[in-house]
């Protein structure tokens, strides 16, 4: 009997190991194998595949034993997923080598198998687990993007509405104007004192008045347009930002005063603008509530450090928010501030600068210091 060796040494290994003579007949197996398909050696001995296992797994075994007899010198190894005849499934590979008598001719196959449904389970566990934390990252993700967007809808919104404040402001004046021009039209009817060149002296005033208002509006207009970002001046983009503010700093009486070399920045500049003016209003706010001797807003360039700090005398920021201050919803303003300011500050600055900000309580007021990277 071939196997008589062999028999004995089989039964020693830790594995499922069976021998098959080349028509599929079990000739030989260890009593791990006969555990793992629930039976006794007895019920395995002389029988074939299609006598214990399930048609499938039969037919299996059947069309790769084929293949290892017909390709000897190949040893095989192959993952396959065994259903036992109740049902249950175990994820197995099978390691087989085909047995050679002394002239090389195959006489029959021995095989191994090896476990690995539990191997498999964890993995699909860990890939489970796997999913379920990406698609929790991604929701996060999702959301935080979200409410950023949102944020800046919101911010956006309330410095519109502080622009159309100001644009107010801007066209106060003017617009009294026009009704003391209507005033002087009615009253030189009225007395017959309505000239040809008094009609023209007239006009060309409403014509100019309108001028004014019209180049206030696409001043105000192009700040909201995002364009892209380019090489700009700081001082240039301050000049801008402090003109939009212009009539509510000369009616509040607050001075800005610009010190040090103005320097380049690569940004866009009509966010910058956005950043300026915030600053600028709520040193205007704290001035306002304050009222501090000194109604001076100083900026200071730092050309060599590419910085700028935007400084007030009007008390500092309140000790208990100075730390939270440039998180969202951070304002001492009760119902006239949404505290979205300087988080929007922030997050212009920071992310889409690649700066810095912090902000410090000297000279009995608060200095925002920006820092840039040099282009
Ligand atoms: N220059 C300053 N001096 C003192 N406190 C300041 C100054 N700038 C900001 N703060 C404080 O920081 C808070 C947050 O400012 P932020 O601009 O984020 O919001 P806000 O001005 O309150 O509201 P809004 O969203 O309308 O700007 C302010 O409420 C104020 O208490
Ligand atoms: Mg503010």
């Amino acid at each position: 009997m071939k196997t008589s060796g062999l028999e004995s040494f089989i039964d020693v290994l830790p594995a499922p190991v069976f021998i098959k003579d080349t028509k599929g007949t079990y000739i030989a197996c260890n009593s791990h194998f006969a555990h793992f398909l629930g039976l006794e050696k007895d019920d395995i001995l002389g029988k074939k595949a299609s006598d214990i296992c399930t048609v499938y797994c039969a037919e299996e075994y059947a069309k790769k034993d084929t293949e290892l007899l017909q390709n000897p010198q190949k040893p095989q190894r192959y993952e396959f997923m065994i259903t036992s005849r109740t049902g249950e499934g175990k994820n197995v590979v099978f390691y087989k080598n085909a047995l050679l008598d002394t002239d090389g001719e195959a006489w029959g196959i021995i095989g191994c198998i090896k476990d690995i449904t539990e191997h498999r389970h964890r993995q699909s566990s860990l890939e489970e687990f796997n999913r379920q934390l990406q698609q929790r990252v991604e929701k996060e993700i999702a959301e935080k993007t979200e409410k950023e967007k949102l944020l800046v809808e919101q911010s956006k919104n309330a410095l519109m509405g502080e622009m159309i404040g100001v644009i107010a402001h801007q066209w106060r004046q003017p617009l009294n104007a026009v009704a003391i021009i209507a005033q002087e039209l009615k009253l030189d009817n009225d007395y017959g004192e309505l000239t040809k060149e008094a009609v023209e002296y007239y006009s060309k005033k409403l014509v100019s008045l309108v001028e004014h208002m019209n180049s206030t509006i696409d001043v105000f207009r192009s700040f909201f347009k995002r364009g892209e970002p380019h090489k700009s001046s700081v001082v240039g983009i301050l000049g801008e930002s402090i003109r939009l503010l212009s009539e509510e700093l000369k009616i509040n009486s607050i001075s800005v005063k610009i010190n040090g070399d103005d320097f380049e920045l690569f940004t866009n500049t009509s966010e910058l603008k956005q950043v300026f003016i915030n600053l600028l209003v709520n040193a205007k706010d704290q001035i306002n509530s304050v009222m501090p001797k000194s109604r001076e807003i100083t900026i200071c360039l730092d050309k060599e450090a590419h910085s700028i700090e935007i400084a007030d005398y009007a008390g500092g920021v309140c000790e208990s928010i100075i730390k939270s201050v440039f998180e969202p919803y951070v304002s001492t303003k009760g119902e006239k501030g949404t505290g979205i300011g300087l988080y929007m500050v922030k997050m212009i600055v920071e992310d889409r600068m690649g700066g810095k900000i912090s902000v410090t309580n000297k000279d009995g007021g608060a200095c925002f210091r920006l820092d840039f990277k040099k282009m």
